[in-house]
């Protein structure tokens, strides 16, 4: 398999049909999706693996698919993504993360996201890179933290309406080095 970024234990690649399942079933776990309104249902899962493939064929940069090379199994996502939703923090490329259960507490989150910020600059030509995650995800604010990112802010997130709770995010920042 060739992949788009490589580090010692893991692959990013562009996503595949065979990626489908594993991903349906990460979308159903209320645990992985518990910072989130809620669970993905099947179309809401295959729906996302084709935008997010999309969006590599446009950019070349996504919320890659991430294998875990020893097994050669498919673990979830980490990756750049372009946010246009309006705030004072938008547009931007952001990074993302959302790993199966069975993958938490290995360092792979920190792992994948270093190798995407590495290659931001040099790959993809991206100078700053931002992320969000709500005030409660600490796990994930935890891994902005270990790739060296900043907190500059908080925002409500527009697209998450309903229930609140999911909306406050923390906002974190990473610019290059000239
Ligand atoms: C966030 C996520 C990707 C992290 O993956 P991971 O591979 O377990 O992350 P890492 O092992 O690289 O690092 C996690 C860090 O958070 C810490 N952590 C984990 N749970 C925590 C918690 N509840 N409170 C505080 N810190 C926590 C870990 O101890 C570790 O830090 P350390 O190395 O200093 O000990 C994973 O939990 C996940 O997929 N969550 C569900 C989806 C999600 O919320 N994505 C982010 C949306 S913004």
């Amino acid at each position: 398999m060739k992949y788009i970024l490589s580090t010692n234990r893991l692959g990013l690649r562009n996503w595949k049909s065979s990626d489908e399942p594993p991903f349906i079933e990460m979308g159903k776990d209320a645990e992985v999706m518990k910072h989130f309104p809620g669970v993905l249902s099947d179309s809401d899962s295959i729906e996302l693996i084709k935008r997010l493939s999309h969006h590599y064929e446009q950019y070349s940069y996504t919320y890659f698919a991430v294998d875990e090379l020893e097994t050669g199994e498919f673990i979830g996502f980490t990756g750049l993504k372009n946010q246009v939703w309006e705030s004072e923090f938008t547009p931007c490329v952001d990074m993302g993360w959302r790993l199966k259960r069975s993958a938490w507490g290995k360092g792979f989150a920190t792992e994948a996201a270093r190798v995407c910020l590495e290659a931001a600059w040099p790959k993809f030509g991206l100078k700053e890179v931002l992320a969000f995650a709500t005030n409660t995800n600490l796990a994930s604010q935890r891994v902005m933290q270990k790739i060296g990112m900043n907190h500059i802010g908080k925002v409500q997130h527009p697209m998450i309406t309903g229930d609140t709770r999911f909306s406050h995010c923390e906002v974190y920042k990473f610019t290059m080095q000239a």
